[in-house]
């Protein structure tokens, strides 16, 4: 048995056959739904699983359980990634009660038709509920990452149970080779990178607890080094910067944009830049690129006019980067368009809504190909920008 203290065992599942994550996320590492038992004198259940994975997570359970029967259903979270074996537990558990917020009861009656009325106990911030020796308090946390999520603290084993906070893309047992903070930053601004305000509060609430041990829904417990991941949750509720340099995000038809960016890549370089990111909005993931837009305090957008617009891969992600309350950031314009270029005018516009955008005065205005006059506001661009 997989024990995260003596009296807390792991029991979630790994998905190695998952396209694609709340239907839009790639997830080439697999992906962990996580679930855990507290066994105490009461016995409680941390979530359920998703829904391909009911049989698994309740052998998991029983051989935890070695017997005994649990009591309660904690439900902190109703995404069906977690929620969907609800019924599955409480047809097998008929005296065990579901501990949730009022607000996913109604959820737990939309997605599957019941709402346990005379199973539940209605939780909210501040509740307690004893096992024994273990003492847990409910921590409200909505919007981390829907209406309805409590996390839970135990006093006891001083464990943190987050919810989908500190969580990762990647099943547990494949070994990522670029350690926990990369896919746990697409995953915080796919998923909650909106929602930064309200994180942030999460994080102030848990800044009061002695926690020793945070124990997510998705990705690895984490024990060791907490000051490394509650730092690194720090800067991205609150838009920071958490790498210095500069993130340059393109699409090119035929090459000349691509050109041009190569150009500004190197300049960078040479002036000294210690970092500069480049993707091509065509062709990498859009989820990473939007983790790189969060992670750098100095973008470089660069795109084609078309069809009286931009190009559609840069439309799409700086709706997207909007949509996710991206803000604060240092941003330098590239256009280019053959007739009539109107890109620049048009990325500006979309970005309205992102607070706090500082553009830079120099832009580059390419018609068509590379000129020498383009490699000179290149020059000055990359200048700005460092500055
Ligand atoms: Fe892992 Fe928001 O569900």
């Amino acid at each position: 048995m997989n024990h995260v203290t003596k009296d807390i065992c792991y029991i979630g599942v790994n998905d190695y056959d998952l396209d694609l994550f709340e239907g839009q996320y790639i997830v080439p590492l697999g992906m962990a739904y996580n679930s855990y038992v507290i066994l105490d004198e009461k016995i409680a259940v941390m979530d359920t699983v998703d829904q391909h994975f009911g049989e698994e997570w309740l052998a998991n359970l029983q051989e935890a359980l070695e017997g005994r029967v649990p009591d309660y259903l904690i439900v902190q979270h109703m995404e069906p990634d977690h929620s969907a074996n609800i019924s599955l537990f409480m047809e097998k558990f008929p005296a065990a009660r579901i501990v949730a917020s009022a607000k996913a009861f109604t959820m737990m009656k939309n997605f599957y038709g019941i709402e346990y009325e005379d199973r539940r106990i209605v939780a909210a911030e501040g509740t307690e509920l004893s096992l024994g020796a273990h003492a847990l308090r409910f921590i409200a946390a909505p919007m981390v990452h829907w209406p309805e999520v409590l996390m839970t603290y135990d006093s006891t084993d001083k464990v943190f149970f987050s919810a989908d906070a500190f969580g990762k893309f990647g099943a547990l047992d494949r070994e990522d080779p670029e350690g926990w903070a990369c896919e746990a930053r697409r995953y915080y601004f796919g998923i909650v990178g909106k929602y930064g305000a309200q994180a942030q509060a999460v994080l102030k609430k848990a800044a009061a607890l002695d926690i020793q041990t945070i124990c997510p829904l998705h990705g690895p417990v984490l024990k060791e080094d907490l000051p490394y991941y509650l730092n690194l949750y720090n800067i991205w509720t609150t838009y920071g910067v958490e790498t210095e340099g500069v993130a340059v995000f393109y699409t090119s038809v035929y090459g000349n944009t691509e050109k041009a960016v190569k150009i500004l890549e190197e300049k960078l370089k040479e002036k000294g830049c210690p970092k500069v990111a480049v993707s091509d909005l065509a062709r990498d993931d859009l989820a990473e690129c939007v983790e790189d837009a969060f992670r750098y305090g100095k973008v470089i957008l660069a795109t084609t006019t078309y069809n009286a617009d931009i190009f559609p891969f840069m439309r799409t992600f700086i709706q997207t980067l909007s949509e996710h309350g991206w803000r604060g950031r240092k941003v330098g314009l590239m256009e280019n368009g053959s007739w009539a270029p109107t890109a620049a005018k048009v990325m500006k516009g979309l970005l309205e809504n992102c607070k706090d955008t500082v553009f830079t005065e120099s832009q580059v205005k390419i018609l068509s190909g590379v000129t020498e006059e383009n490699i000179a506001q290149i020059d000055a661009l990359a200048e700005e920008i460092l500055k």
